[in-house]
């Protein structure tokens, strides 16, 4: 694997890349032939840099943040499906750094994962990411080395794989969700995974901005269809948004779109790392405003986080059709349950089983277990047989929400508690509460070392993590 990459790709690697892809795609049957799209490969590179940005709105100072190309949130990769993707990512920062491309299924030496699926990217070193995406729909990327610092400063930006006939919404929005811990002086709390935040529940800001900013109102028409993605980009804090006097559907999760259903009670949660895609009708007054609120943490805790400000222009549309648009599905495998390999995975730790660090300190341990063998930093606890369908029960044996999430793949959520799920939906990342079983599903069909973790960083950064082999 080379490292440094000249920015101008001579004729060999363009051609050693298209040998790599195509000897994936016979191992991997992502993208079928009808579906693949012969287009010029895309091309977004990255530069993470330290920079200063106005999260705070244009009356308060800049903060020092780290940003891909200098911007908070990251510019957002537009991907198309089926269409070769590159990207050289330049290390302009002073830590060693990656980029993980949250939720896509693509093959194991392109994952981001240092010293698990590539060397870190040294300061002032490049990497050069080449893969095709073989799904359509809302994702993200970030940094996997460091991340809690990394992430936790600004590193983080969407990433839209567009299907090839665009869906008739209205709008496309995008709403990247970032919380911040701010000083007096509008520069970001230091210490970032302090063994109290990862003990508990991980450091959770104040302030929660919409793509990188304390959001303005956002100006909408009455009578429209609205496609909005909404990414939960926080280290960890958990978000349940609502949105008083709209009519709202969930049409996709993690970039996966499902059955469309109206959000439980009004609310839809998204875990750090999860995404969902909302279909919103605007069946609100012209010239009025509408707030969307954030009640996860509670009553006291309840924030305004955007409003809705609704244009005089009469609706758009009178009535708007009662059934939703249906997003075309994705190539995933469906399991085969009727002879799965099982793994019964335990999450254990946090803050009753504070541990030692080397100078003495409490440090919090969080652990993985399957069966009685615990997880081992980057050793695989287990290994699946290639083509087989994994089921995997997961069982939360700690007070705290884990966002549980496997690279390399998309699975399905199958039971909850030994209650059915109403819909089958796959999902990248899975909120397994205090208690819960949870029990998901996936064919193993793409091969190498997957890092299996909770998305809450500082439980992540402090061992809620193992890696899942398939050969
Ligand atoms: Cu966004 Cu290892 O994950
Ligand atoms: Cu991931
Ligand atoms: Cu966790």
């Amino acid at each position: 694997m080379t490292i440094e990459c000249p920015s101008a790709l001579p004729r060999r690697s363009l051609l050693k890349i298209g040998r790599t892809s195509v000897a994936a795609a016979a191992v991997l049957p992502f993208v079928s032939p009808a579906r693949a799209v012969a287009g010029p490969t895309v091309i977004t590179n990255l530069r993470p840099i330290p920079a200063q940005a106005a999260i705070l709105g244009a009356d308060k100072a800049k903060t020092a943040v780290l940003a891909y190309n200098g911007t908070v949130s990251g510019p957002v990769v537009t991907m198309h499906q089926g269409v070769p993707f590159r990207s050289r990512v330049v290390n302009g920062i002073d830590q060693n750094t990656t980029v993980h491309w949250h939720g896509i299924r693509l093959p194991n030496a392109m994952d981001g994962v240092p010293y698990l699926t590539q060397p870190p990217i040294r300061p002032g070193a490049a990497f050069q990411y080449a893969f095709t995406p073989p799904d359509a729909g809302t994702f993200w990327y970030h940094p996997h080395d460091h991340t809690a610092h990394q992430m936790g400063r600004g590193m983080a930006g969407a990433l839209i794989v567009k299907e090839p006939e665009p869906p008739a919404f209205d709008q496309d929005l995008l709403w990247v969700l970032q919380d911040w811990a701010f000083e007096p002086n509008d520069q970001f709390v230091p210490g970032f995974d302090t063994p109290m935040e990862a003990a508990m529940s991980g450091r959770i800001g104040s302030v929660v901005t919409i793509n990188g900013s304390v959001p303005e109102p956002i100006k909408v028409r009455a009578g429209e269809r609205l496609r909005v993605r909404l990414v939960n980009a926080c280290l960890a804090r958990f978000v349940a948004l609502r949105f008083p006097g709209h009519r709202v559907t969930i049409i996709a999760l993690d970039g996966q779109p499902c059955h469309p259903f109206a959000p439980p009670a009004g609310s839809v949660i998204i875990a750090p790392a999860q995404r969902v895609d909302l279909q919103l009708d605007t069946i609100g007054e012209p010239g009025l405003d509408y707030p969307v609120v954030d009640d996860f943490y509670g009553r006291r805790a309840t924030y305004r986080l955007v409003t809705l400000a609704y244009t005089r222009q009469p609706p758009k549309l009178r009535s708007l059709p009662a059934l939703p648009i249906i997003l075309p599905p994705n190539p995933v495998p469906k399991p085969d349950l009727s002879n799965p390999v099982r793994h019964h995975l335990t999450i254990v730790g946090g803050m009753m089983s504070m541990g030692m660090t080397a100078d003495g300190k409490p440090a919090p341990v969080w652990g993985i277990k399957d069966g009685r063998r615990t997880n081992d930093g980057m050793a695989p606890i287990f290994s699946i047989p290639f083509g087989r369908t994994a089921l995997l029960t997961l069982e939360n044996h700690t007070s705290f929400w884990h966002p549980m999430h496997l690279h390399g793949y998309s699975y399905q959520v199958l039971s909850r508690n030994g209650v059915r799920e109403p819909y089958p939906h796959l999902r990248d990342t899975v909120i397994v509460r205090p208690k819960d079983i949870v029990d998901i599903a996936f064919v193993a069909n793409n091969p190498g070392n997957w890092m299996f973790h909770c998305h809450v960083i500082e439980h992540q950064e402090n061992g809620l993590m193992t890696v899942i082999n398939v050969a």
